[in-house]
């Protein structure tokens, strides 16, 4: 008998026409650009056999309950999992797909944009010529920090922190350090330095987040964390904003504890418009756009619509979850 799947946002086509050429689910969908709500989410997943979600999707106990007991799989388009209640999705021997390795070029390039952006104060400048504060040329406006003879520490060297620190490297970067549960045997390509946390913030002239949000990140990035800083160092995320206390990094950049922060990723996002932090010059934020080119986001709907299939017909998904 035909199965049911449904979709928690418009995708690209790319991964609706996989579903549909397959002709084994019939698909229902939230055809619109903006979340899905609560209300909606929980009245699609009735007796779906498969979801297909996204990071913004809250996938607690409640859903997997109004999913009921059809489910087999949950395919989420993103490589963090954070979203989703692990424990319940296994206790109720529910498979998970995902979209790792597709998106790791992508991340990281935005990540070595949003470094040098906020680095080399890309924002004020653009503001500037578009409101008349260009002046003349002068040698002590605008200035900032440069990557050449820095030394940069990549907390989580997973695939996109390795990838961020591949790109990084060629700028000139002394040092790499990074930190995390276990030194890396494939750190050595980028020179890299297994380090204890404490040693990567206090030597580092930039700081970039790339770890999982998991227990033990939350909140990593708080008070203490950023008092360890060099007041010219510069603070970068593009894992997840949980893993920062807000609060602490607006203290942090607004007394001159560190030079500035790039994030695109926040608590909550969106980020209120009258959020703190947006009234900072030294802080640049962007709104998620990690793995947002074109390509990337076809490659992850294809990734994400046959990890679906594969768990629907009980065969093996491209890009399992193992948990
Ligand atoms: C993006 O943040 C993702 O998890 O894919
Ligand atoms: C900059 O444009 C320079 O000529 O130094």
């Amino acid at each position: 008998s035909i199965m049911k799947v449904f979709i928690t946002r418009r995708i690209p086509q790319e991964g609706m026409k996989i579903l549909s050429q397959a002709g084994v689910c019939k698909v229902s969908l939230w055809d619109s650009d903006e979340t899905v709500p609560r209300a909606e989410l929980l009245k699609g997943v009735a007796g779906a056999h498969g979801l297909l979600c996204l990071l913004s999707d809250k996938i607690d106990t409640e859903v997997l309950d109004a999913a009921g007991p059809n489910l087999k799989v949950i395919s989420t388009l993103s490589v963090g999992f954070d979203h989703m209640a692990m424990d319940e999705i296994k206790k109720r021997g529910v498979r998970v797909g995902y979209t790792p390795d597709v998106l790791t070029d992508a991340t990281a390039e935005l990540t070595v944009a949003l470094l040098l952006a906020t680095a080399r104060r890309l924002p004020e400048g653009v503001v500037e010529v578009k409101n008349g504060g260009w002046s003349t040329w002068k040698p002590l406006w605008l200035c900032g920090y440069g990557l050449s003879g820095s030394t940069v520490g990549v907390i989580g060297l997973g695939r996109i922190g390795m990838a961020i620190a591949r790109r990084l490297k060629p700028f000139g970067v002394k040092r790499l350090l990074y930190s995390g549960r276990t030194a890396k045997s494939y750190a050595a390509e980028v020179e890299g330095e297994y380090v204890p946390l404490d040693t990567l913030v206090s030597e580092s002239d930039f700081v970039v987040v790339s770890c999982a949000l998991t227990p033990e990140t939350q909140g990593l990035c708080n008070k203490d964390f950023f008092i360890k800083m060099k007041n010219t160092a510069v603070f970068i995320n593009t894992s997840r904003g949980a893993v920062v206390n807000q609060e602490d990094l607006y203290q942090a950049l607004s007394s001159g504890q560190i030079a500035c922060a790039g994030l695109d990723v926040t608590t909550p996002e969106p980020l209120p418009t009258d959020h703190p932090l947006l009234t900072l010059n030294n802080c640049v934020v962007l709104p998620h756009i990690g793995s947002a080119t074109y390509s990337t986001r076809g490659i992850m709907a294809e990734l994400s619509a046959n990890n679906l299939l594969a768990g629907l017909q009980g065969t093996d998904m491209p890009s399992e979850l193992k948990f």
